[in-house]
């Protein structure tokens, strides 16, 4: 148990505090009991230091089952407790024109949230923008978070006082803003999408939360990779949520910080799936655009070394071009998908992969996956180095020597994991949503020690 432990908690606590801080939780964690006779789970973070953070104990167990998630407001037929929550979030009241001002909704009388008990909740635009929704779903949450009869999973609740609130949501629905409003049309001089992003820099810098924590306990949604152009630079203390680092020096964004949270796959879960592996003809399935500028020639060099073979497909051009059908046939009915970095490390491939239990193999260096600090993606994805991607007849031979029991049991595992990557309103138990609010919350503690930090010297102000 020791060594799995260390091993993990030294992947995250590279600093020698947060080594202390592991240290701390290391030993608590061995006097707790283990479940049932399995091998132990490793821990993630615990910190019965810090009172107002909620204790974590999402664990994988090594044998491939199911996660678990310790107490038991998390049932999908109990009712949800606000007070019980595992992170209390404060939302600012943004105005429409920030959140679902883009969807088209407009503002009754002085409130800027849609009624979303009782009227229609304002769609989210299709097709592409659907990839970067992470927004949308979890605005949706906060808002439903204290319905009375509210039910299934409570990770997340809204606090109004934020003086109560492990974190501060700031609800800027970004990547709609750089999809919908990146276009400057005269007579104005700049884009709606940066005259928001200004306006929200300014908003924030002013407001009493970010002077207390110097935004280091905000929680800002940048899912585009092009979102948040203008902003980004200057909130840097904030806690991003991203699909990637690819555009982002690490100073401003990296993985200690921030929260890689999944695209939306856009082709449909494949459900009650009974297509194993000799059903699945085709031994690895590509798609995508092939001449991609920076780091995508790789797609193109791969091309060249497997046009000749017979049991693999490259398909060009986006999904859209192809037809999402086109491409859910595809993917179901081949034992591989291919995720090769294209213009940033990351892309909505990958989960349209692993919806359709097409086991992932990722040729791609610098990808970061969400929530892979409890995630062990290696039971159900192929890596493979670039370097070795090139490499005359690798890939292929890698593929061949990978047998059928052990390709059944990454798809048996994708069918385990899929639900992690679902988005939806209401959110279900361990879904994307929740998931990503699993993840902020397990950024607390650390939240907590920079804040305490950050306040050493402000001896005058008994309230901060
Ligand atoms: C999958 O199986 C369930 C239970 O048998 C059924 O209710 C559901 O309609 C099926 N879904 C599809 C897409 O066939």
């Amino acid at each position: 148990m020791a060594d799995r432990s260390i091993h993990v908690l030294g992947l995250r606590c590279r600093k020698p505090l947060f080594l202390f801080f592991g240290f701390v939780a290391l030993c608590s964690l061995s006097h707790g009991s283990t479940s049932s006779g399995s091998p132990p789970a490793a821990p993630i973070v615990g910190s019965s230091v810090l009172p107002s953070s909620k204790i974590l104990s999402v664990v994988e167990s090594t044998g491939g089952a199911e996660m678990e998630l310790a107490g038991h407001q998390d049932r999908q037929h109990e009712r949800c407790d606000p007070e019980r929550a595992r992170l209390k979030v404060f939302m600012y009241d943004l105005p429409a024109e920030f959140h679902f001002g883009l969807l088209g909704w407009t503002p009754k009388g002085d409130g800027v949230w849609p009624d979303i008990k009782e009227e229609k909740i304002p769609d989210y635009p299709g097709g592409l923008n659907l990839q970067h929704s992470i927004e949308y779903w979890l605005t949706l949450d906060l808002l439903s978070s204290r319905f009375g009869d509210r039910r299934g999973p409570c990770i997340a609740v809204r606090v109004m006082d934020s003086r109560e609130a492990d974190v501060v949501f700031v609800p800027f629905f970004s990547s709609l803003s750089y999809n919908r409003h990146s276009k400057v049309t005269p007579p104005m001089k700049e884009s709606t999408n940066k005259m928001l992003q200004n306006k929200l820099v300014q908003f924030l810098v002013s407001q009493e939360e970010w002077k207390r924590s110097g935004g280091r306990d905000h929680v800002v949604m940048a899912h585009h990779p092009n979102s948040m152009l203008d902003a980004r630079m200057k909130l840097w203390p904030c806690v991003f949520i991203l699909s990637d680092f690819g555009r982002y020096p690490p100073t401003i964004a990296n993985v200690e910080k921030d929260i890689i949270a999944p695209y939306k796959h856009v082709v449909r879960t494949f459900e009650n799936d009974s297509s194993g592996f000799d059903d699945r003809r085709t031994l690895l399935y590509f798609q995508g655009a092939i001449y991609r500028k920076d780091g995508g020639f790789i797609r193109q060099e791969l091309y060249y070394l497997l046009r000749e073979e017979k049991d693999v497909h490259f398909s060009f051009g986006s999904i859209q071009a192809n037809g999402i059908k086109d491409s859910t046939r595809g993917m179901r009915s081949s034992k591989f998908c291919l995720n090769i970095a294209g213009d940033t490390p990351s892309s909505n491939r990958l989960f349209d992969a692993i919806a359709s239990h097409c086991v992932p193999v990722i040729i791609s260096d610098d990808i970061e996956l969400p929530y892979e600090d409890i995630l062990d993606y290696s039971k159900f994805c192929v890596f493979v180095r670039t370097s070795d991607a090139l490499k005359k007849n690798f890939l292929l031979k890698l593929i061949r020597g990978i047998s059928k029991e052990e390709w059944t049991r990454m798809w048996e595992r994708l069918k385990e994991v899929e639900g992690y990557f679902e988005f939806g309103y209401p959110s279900q138990k361990n879904d994307a949503v929740q998931m990503i609010w699993q993840a902020v919350a397990r950024k607390v503690p650390e939240i907590k020690l920079k804040l305490h930090r950050h306040k050493r010297f402000s001896r005058f102000d008994v309230d901060r």
